[in-house]
């Protein structure tokens, strides 16, 4: 397994045609079964995927394909990732919700469609090129109340916890014990687990409303490294 990443080129398709290319993304999700939720639906047909890709590689932001970022190791995952997360994790509207793994924002804009005004959104970002790009992007696109934060994102972010909803957008070893901490008892918290470089478990964990943890694969994935405290690399 393993992802097939088109060549850079200077961006030709207008914005009636990629907003065309979203439509048709949207539709393609629903009938393959990775989108059900209609908040889900409508965050997706919003957020503009096309903004937060690079311009080099904007006409294929949505092509089934990670697509890279600034920065060491980052990529925008591929459309269908975030339907994939959202709809296990029950991302609703309301929700206090954790990424770790800004990447290039896009899955923190689509997470505050989600949950909306009452809800929040903490999104942190380990590279410091990486985290640039996503705050360029959700600044140009008004996203304003989304928090983004630089650092380590294994450590989860106290402050604002505890989070109904948490997922890691890179593979673990295994699940950072401060981010199991850090979810509510009654929320769910989904991450890739296993090596870089080869098929890694997507994760769902459960808190049980007495504290206790349930785990079970949903999905076989491939997802750039953790680093961090918690991660494969502490840098
Ligand atoms: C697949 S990308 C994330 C995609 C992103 N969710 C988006 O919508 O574009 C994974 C990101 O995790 C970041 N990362 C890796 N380890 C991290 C850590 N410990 N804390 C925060 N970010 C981390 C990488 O730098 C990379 O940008």
């Amino acid at each position: 397994m393993g992802w097939i990443v088109p060549p850079p080129r200077r961006p030709r398709k207008s914005r009636e045609e990629l907003l065309r290319e979203r439509m048709e993304k949207v539709n393609w999700l629903i009938e393959q079964g990775f989108l059900r939720s209609r908040k889900i639906i409508e965050g997706m047909m919003k957020v503009p995927r096309e903004d937060f890709v690079p311009e080099m590689y904007r006409d294929y932001a949505y092509l089934e394909v990670p697509l890279p970022l600034p920065g060491r190791d980052a990529t925008i995952s591929c459309p269908h990732s975030y339907p994939m997360f959202y709809e296990a994790l029950e991302l609703r509207d309301g929700d206090r919700f954790l990424e770790v793994g800004a990447g290039s924002g896009y899955g923190a804009a689509l997470a505050r469609e989600i949950v909306g005004s009452k809800g929040l959104v903490v999104t942190i970002e380990i590279d410091k090129e990486t985290y640039e790009f996503a705050r360029r992007n959700l600044e140009v696109l008004g996203y304003h109340d989304v928090l983004l934060l630089h650092g380590d994102g294994s450590l989860g972010y106290p402050p604002k916890a505890p989070y109904d909803k948490i997922c890691i957008t890179a593979a673990c070893p295994k699940i950072p014990s401060p981010l199991i901490h850090q979810l509510r008892c009654g929320g769910r918290l989904v991450a890739p687990v296993g090596p870089p470089g080869s098929v890694q478990d997507l994760t769902m964990l459960e808190k049980k409303q007495d504290g206790t943890v349930e785990a079970r694969v949903i999905e076989e994935v491939l997802y750039v490294p953790l680093r961090g405290r918690y991660g494969w690399f502490e840098t």
